[in-house]
């Protein structure tokens, strides 16, 4: 089982049974000046959030809810990328828990396994002028939640059912923090955003090969999936040929 092995990450976590949101709480405790590292993690929360106003559930007791404080010492057009380096860390943490998972990346936040969603992540940016202030990165995992009596519908699937084991909850998020801390830190230090990790991202995005559609401020866009920037946009080829890039949205699959 993995132990915590970084240097800042997750070496002060701010434990509890219940919370509206952690990405609420991190916020707080960011604005008050929490080292980046920071974590805040709930048994439970009232009021998770995902993207794009939709809510997260988040029963008691077998999922893991947890929010990161980050302070990116870098321009505020690159931190969108944080979501996908989040990403590529649960991919990593997640192919190392079971070999037989195969998770999906599926642009720009979700990680999916067998088409169905297991975990989401909402990076919630804080700037002051032109500078990003501070990052709360907020991670939800479905653990050992059952999926009976309709708990998770057919869209959604948690670690358990997928593994048929129980999984600790406590050695998942060590293992995430252990795998997202050296990933950030090169982040950082790259010139060339997220070219590093290109290819990780695209061997295992959900959504490689397939045809899209995105809606954006001029219309609606649709064309096949061919690739991931560097920039951490969406590359969507046209049936003309014109690769078109996507900074931000929700990729609809066509067929
Ligand atoms: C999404 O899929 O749209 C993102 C879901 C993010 C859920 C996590 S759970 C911990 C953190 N706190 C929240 O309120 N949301 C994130």
């Amino acid at each position: 089982e993995p132990c915590l092995s970084t240097a800042r990450f997750g070496r002060l976590i701010h434990w509890h049974r219940s919370l509206e949101s952690t990405n609420s709480t991190a916020r707080l405790l960011a604005a008050g000046g929490a080292d980046e590292g920071a974590v805040v993690v709930a048994e439970s929360q009232s009021a998770g959030r995902g993207r794009l106003g939709r809510s997260w559930d988040s029963p008691s007791g077998v999922n893991l809810y947890f929010s990161l404080v980050l302070r990116p010492q870098l321009p505020p057009g690159r931190i969108p990328q944080l979501t996908l380096l989040l990403a590529v860390a649960l991919h990593r943490a997640l192919t190392l828990l079971d070999g037989e998972l195969r998770p999906a990346i599926k642009w720009p936040n979700d990680i999916l396994v067998g088409g169905r969603k297991l975990s989401g992540i909402l990076c919630e940016m804080q700037s002051e002028a032109d500078r990003a202030h501070f990052v709360v990165a907020g991670i939800g995992i479905n653990v050992n939640q059952a999926g009976f009596e309709g708990e998770l519908d057919g869209t959604a699937t948690s670690l358990r059912m997928e593994t048929g084991r129980t999984i600790s909850r406590p050695a998942l998020l060590a293992s995430v923090l252990n795998h997202l801390e050296p990933l950030y830190d090169r982040w950082q230090q790259e010139e060339d955003d997220l070219r590093f990790v290109q290819k990780e991202l695209e061997d295992n995005a959900f959504l490689q090969g397939r045809t899209v559609s995105v809606e954006r401020m001029h219309g609606t866009l649709e064309g096949t999936v061919t690739g991931i920037a560097p920039t951490g946009e969406l590359i969507i080829t046209t049936p003309d040929g014109t690769p078109c890039r996507v900074a931000s949205g929700e990729a609809r699959l066509r067929k």
